[in-house]
């Protein structure tokens, strides 16, 4: 039945985990809505004969619907009514929650492309390779204007926002390539803002995962010491904890702190995106306003190993100052919650 109304309705193949379970809602709304539009078709047809005007004259007869009657159907709309919402709340819920096994990629969109990051340091421009029957976790942001991450055969579409971090998460069922399209107006590209994911078995995802690439070797928590070396944000950051000209990394990520105008923010991936762009605009109290911005000067895969190396440096997953003793094999990395 499934595959049939599938068919019927137009909509592409099923090939994630929850694909499945939102079809069956929209195949609910769909009955529910045609087969009341053709019992009030039916009814119409039924009165208009019935009750029609046979060349007598005088007043046309009153029909007084039973109260009995009256109230079944009140009470069936009553019903349908929560469990619809009954039944999308709980996919809302599920579509929302992610596993707690999930592996998680990075996405940056801008005009006019979708950029992969991975946290073992992988990173592809248009094509998202993922292995099949493991759940996924995308960090997505956007670098310019509001792009939107939508793969029809997974039923998963989500905003990328700037200065914003939007996550979803899906589990591919079935290999294979599958589209990807940008579905919110971006400018004159946006038609052509397109992509792949590409849904390897587990080996073939490892074997990809370990061949050769830019930044090879390195996970995403290294190459953010090696761009915050390089770009010489260690000048003035710390990663140990101890104060410098700006504030030190370490214990940084999802604190609430305090800015010079007062205010309170988080320490999230949306204030730490926008103080390496703008960091003017908001400044933290007791440091004077003297970073300048690296907008256009960081790349999206340096900037997502630039907040990667922060959040590791969170006080729940403090780890030894930078450099790191990798040498005697003490885990540098753990990947976060
Ligand atoms: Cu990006 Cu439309």
């Amino acid at each position: 039945v499934n595959e049939w109304l599938r068919e019927l309705l137009v909509l592409p193949e099923q090939a994630s985990t929850y694909a499945t379970e939102i079809d069956m809602l929209h195949y609910f709304v769909i009955s529910v809505t045609m087969l009341g539009a053709a019992a009030v078709a039916i009814v119409a047809t039924y009165f208009v004969i019935r009750f029609r005007r046979r060349g007598r004259p005088g007043p046309v007869p009153r029909f007084q619907m039973p109260m009995k009657i009256e109230g079944v159907l009140v009470g069936t709309l009553v019903l349908l009514f929560f469990g619809w919402w009954w039944i999308g709340l709980r996919q809302y819920m599920s579509v929302r929650s992610p596993p707690a096994n999930t592996t998680e990629v990075y996405v940056t969109g801008k005009q006019w492309m979708f950029k992969f990051s991975y946290p073992g340091g992988k990173s592809s421009v248009g094509t998202l390779y993922v292995p099949v029957g493991q759940p996924m976790r995308l960090l997505m942001t956007s670098r310019d204007v509001i792009h939107s991450f939508y793969v029809p055969q997974f039923r998963v579409k989500q905003d990328l926002v700037p200065g914003r971090y939007t996550t979803a998460w899906f589990e591919a069922t079935t290999p294979g390539v599958y589209e990807i399209l940008c579905a919110e107006f971006c400018g004159t590209g946006h038609s052509q803002m397109r992509g792949q994911v590409v849904v390897l078995s587990a080996g073939d995802y490892q074997a990809w995962l370990e061949g050769a690439s830019p930044g090879e070797g390195l996970d995403l928590v290294d190459m953010g010491e090696a761009v915050a070396t390089d770009r010489g944000c260690l000048r003035c950051h710390t990663t140990d904890g101890s104060p410098h000209i700006g504030p030190s990394f370490a214990g940084l990520y999802g604190r609430t702190i305090l800015l010079d105008d007062g205010g309170e923010v988080v320490a999230d991936e949306a204030y730490l995106t926008k103080s390496m762009m703008d960091p003017l605009e908001h400044v933290r109290a007791g440091y004077r306003p003297v970073m300048p911005s690296y907008q256009g000067l960081l790349d999206p895969a340096e900037t997502a190993a630039l907040l990667e190396l922060i959040r590791s440096l969170r006080a729940e997953h403090a780890r030894p100052p930078y450099p790191p003793p990798q040498a005697e094999g003490i885990p540098v990395y753990r990947s976060p919650p």
